[in-house]
């Protein structure tokens, strides 16, 4: 089984929507979840995963805070990672400038971006539930390539 590592921050729940509609297209696509919360995730969890998606709400154009101690963790294991599928994905209020920080962080600790940061204004619907679903199946398809 491939397993995907989804964690996020979510204070009013529209990041958390978003990881349930990537959990359910990881699923679809075969693979097997493992939700965490950004505050109870640690360095373990991001090694037992094939690979990872990583969540939060755009908070001053940046990850919040709880996300932020994920990256700084991680860099530690930063080899061990090298080339494992990553995604990060974003509810925002409408600047979105989150994006290209989030991603650079994901590289930053040597995750292998599936897709573009998936984002969300507010709570996700329309076009961006598609876009979420692609991007799970995206994540199974891209383990062990
Ligand atoms: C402290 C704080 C800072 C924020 N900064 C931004 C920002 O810089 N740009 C933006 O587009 N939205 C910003 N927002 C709005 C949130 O990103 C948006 O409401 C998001 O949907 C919240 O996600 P959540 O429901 O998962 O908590 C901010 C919200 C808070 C509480």
């Amino acid at each position: 089984m491939s397993t995907v590592l989804i964690c996020c921050y979510s204070k009013s729940g529209n990041t958390q929507a978003m990881a349930h509609i990537l959990a359910d297209a990881v699923k679809a696509a075969g693979g097997d979840v493992v939700s965490k919360s950004a505050q109870d995730t640690t360095n373990d969890d991001l090694k037992a995963a094939d690979a990872i998606a990583i969540g939060s709400p755009d908070y001053f154009s940046y990850p919040a805070g709880y996300v932020k101690v994920i990256f700084d963790e991680a860099l530690s294991i930063k080899s061990l990672l090298s080339g494992r599928p990553g995604l990060c994905f974003s509810s925002h209020g409408g600047g979105a400038r989150i994006k290209k920080p989030f991603e650079e962080l994901m590289k930053s600790i040597g995750l292998k971006l599936v897709a573009p940061c998936v984002l969300s204004q507010e709570a996700p619907a329309g076009e961006t539930v598609d876009e979420i679903r692609k991007a799970g199946a995206a994540l199974v398809k891209a383990i062990g390539k």
